[in-house]
């Protein structure tokens, strides 16, 4: 029923969020807090203070989303909560939490798949056309693809599409044939993506998380002066491998001493080679899925302007448009969780009060 109202929990990293979503899409209200400062000064997500400070937090920021919808818990139509993958400690909380107001006021659990909520947010009506980024000038011509906002994409992104997953944990590449329908194109053989951003934001001096930081420091910077390697590129498939190209920014860095400029240009470099390989693994994904309507990207690197400027050239070569989702739905968030719920309340799939979180859970 699409005015089924349910409430979503995510917990599986460091980002504490509540949502309360109806079943057309409506986000009557969202909470999302990130832990990031907890983080910083260790350099990186400490899983004991991330568990922590969910226990800490969650359960404010569900009384806190249930008042601004102006619902009671009589109201929902059921509890969704990520359950995997992620950090164990983590996920026992959101979990717990929403198994505990399930037993509390009757209501149906859904354990929910991280993967499958970024992989599902693009199906969430109301964000297209916005998430559908303007294609580059060179790719406008006759069939010139729609601009951003102009309506001919209005409705929600169609099945089978290509999900792009890039953030500091995931990087992978999967074919969203429909819901609970999902075939792994290519992952990372090392590190994800913005784990490469962050370790060789540290190189480079910068705080953690580096990805943003890199960015700023590369508008300053000449990509083409410091070579650094593009991993896999060219290569069949569409796996990812970014360890090699964070050892190269390692040995760039090491030659120093570094100028701000050197720096500078190491990671316009950088950022580049990561641009281009992502470029051309997405066009192999693309060719591996000849149906595709579109290709959708999610995760905090998503955020990174080159990255998306790379993508959108590289779909529009193909016919696709791109599809960015803001970027508040993009990384870490619990309408996604909310709507995946949504999704799999429809279809009668909901879990059992014993249901055990999964630190590693593949779609
Ligand atoms: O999706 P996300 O917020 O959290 C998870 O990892 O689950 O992604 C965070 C990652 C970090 O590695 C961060 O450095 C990277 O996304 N990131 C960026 C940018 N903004 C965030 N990387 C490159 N450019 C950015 N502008
Ligand atoms: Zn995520």
């Amino acid at each position: 029923r699409d005015d089924a109202i349910v409430l979503g929990l995510e917990s599986s990293c460091d980002e504490t969020a509540a949502a309360v979503l109806r079943a057309d899409g409506t986000i009557l209200a969202e909470a999302v807090l990130s832990q990031q400062e907890e983080h910083a000064r260790f350099g990186g997500v400490v899983p004991e203070i991330a568990a922590r400070a969910h226990l800490e937090h969650l359960p404010r920021l569900v009384a806190q989303v249930m008042d601004r919808a102006g619902l009671g818990y009589g109201d929902l139509a059921g509890i969704a909560a990520t359950s995997g993958p992620g950090l164990i400690g983590g996920l026992i909380v959101g979990a717990t939490l929403g198994k505990g107001i399930a037993i509390a006021h009757g209501l149906p659990f859904v354990a929910v798949n991280h993967l499958e909520a970024h992989a599902l947010t693009a199906t969430l009506p109301g964000i297209l056309p916005a998430a559908v980024l303007a294609v580059l000038p060179e790719a406008r011509g006759r069939d010139a693809l729609p601009a951003a906002g102009d309506g001919r994409h209005a409705g929600p992104v169609r099945f089978p599409y290509l999900l792009l997953l890039l953030s500091g944990g995931h990087c992978q590449c999967v074919a969203v044939e429909g819901v609970g329908r999902y075939r792994r194109l290519g992952t990372t053989l090392d590190d994800a993506v913005g784990e490469a951003f962050d370790k060789s934001a540290k190189l480079l001096g910068l705080p953690w998380p580096g990805g943003p930081a890199l960015e700023r420091l590369a508008t300053q910077g000449d990509p083409a002066a410091v070579p650094l390697p593009r991993p896999l590129l060219g290569r069949p498939g569409c796996d990812f491998s970014w360890s090699g190209l964070k050892t190269a920014v390692a040995q760039a860095v090491a030659r120093g001493p570094l100028t701000g400029q050197g720096k500078a240009d190491i990671a316009a470099g950088f950022q580049a080679a990561v641009a281009a390989v992502l470029a051309d693994r997405a066009a192999h994904a693309i060719a591996m899925v000849p149906g595709a309507t579109a290709l959708v990207v999610a995760g905090g690197v998503a955020a990174n302007q080159a990255v998306r400027a790379a993508l959108a050239g590289a779909a529009a070569r193909h016919g696709l448009p791109l599809v960015a989702p803001p970027i508040r739905l993009c990384t870490d968030n619990a309408v996604m969780v909310a709507w995946a719920g949504i999704e799999r309340l429809r279809r009668g799939l909901t879990d059992e009060l014993g249901h055990a979180p999964r630190p590693r859970w593949p779609l």
